[in-house]
């Protein structure tokens, strides 16, 4: 029987190859903190080191050959990836990888590796885990992976990857980044599952359409989805995307 740890040499290489020294830490870094995570959730303890141990296999590779190999084959790209490519595309890249390079086939371990940075609505508990486990892991800064830490020990595995997606949505806004959809996509799908606090969602409503047109679009948008977060509302992606719309008209992309 093949076992996911069977994989580990071919990433080895890999990253020997491929990643730096301090990336490849990380990953090992992830790995571990994702095998105790699932272990602990009565998980698999070696699928979810293995992912974690994947994760950022794309994370450095040039821009250009990213973006190459998500056209190749045939990833679903939108405008906004074009603008931070490795931000946006080494995730998805980073399946393609796995699949032709380290010959993986495991799904959960796919898909822990294509949803690592935004997420996905209905991602299996395994690329939950991971998904925690990157932005917890014991060299991440304590003022954004504690909290994260104390609810996935309070309130459980799906209420940690909504606050890790409020801290990123937080910090996005906060350091003038973009947005990208699929993370308010993602953050809508738990919200909506989980939330006792509002099942509202923030739209384009008139006063915003008002608010917006009469004064500062960014800050103005920015209210309302630091808001949302506050009060535990999904959010219209359209929000996001005319958000993104007018930072990168009005402002130097970050
Ligand atoms: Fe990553
Ligand atoms: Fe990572």
């Amino acid at each position: 029987m093949i076992t996911v740890s069977s994989y580990l040499p071919k990433i080895k290489t890999w990253y020997e190859q491929n990643i730096s020294a301090e990336m490849r830490e990380h990953c090992k870094r992830v790995g571990k903190t994702a095998k105790t995570y699932a272990e602990s959730l009565d998980l698999d303890p070696d699928v979810a080191k293995v992912a974690g141990f994947a994760h950022d296999c794309a994370k450095e590779l040039e821009p250009t050959r990213l973006v190459n190999l998500a056209r190749e084959n045939n990833l679903p790209l939108i405008p906004l990836d074009y603008f931070k490519i490795t931000a946006f595309l080494h995730a998805k890249v980073g399946e393609v990888i796995a699949r032709g390079q380290f010959g993986i086939e495991d799904a959960d371990v796919l898909a822990s590796i294509r949803c690592h940075t935004f997420g996905e609505p209905r991602m299996s508990k395994i690329a939950m885990v991971v998904f925690v486990a990157d932005d917890t892991e014991p060299a991440r800064k304590e003022k954004y992976a504690e909290p994260v830490r104390k609810v996935l020990a309070e309130e459980g595995l799906e209420k940690a990857v909504l606050k890790a997606l409020n801290i990123k949505l937080q910090q996005a806004i906060e350091n003038g980044c973009f947005i990208h959809p699929s993370m308010i996509e993602t953050r809508n799908y738990f919200v909506r599952t989980l939330s006792s606090v509002s099942m509202g969602t923030v739209t384009m409503d008139e006063e915003l359409l008002t608010k917006m047109t009469n004064g500062n679009f960014v800050e103005t948008l920015n209210n309302r989805l630091k808001s949302a977060v506050k009060e535990g509302q999904a959010t219209d992606p359209l929000l996001a995307e005319v958000r993104n719309y007018a930072l990168r008209i009005k402002f130097t992309v970050k």
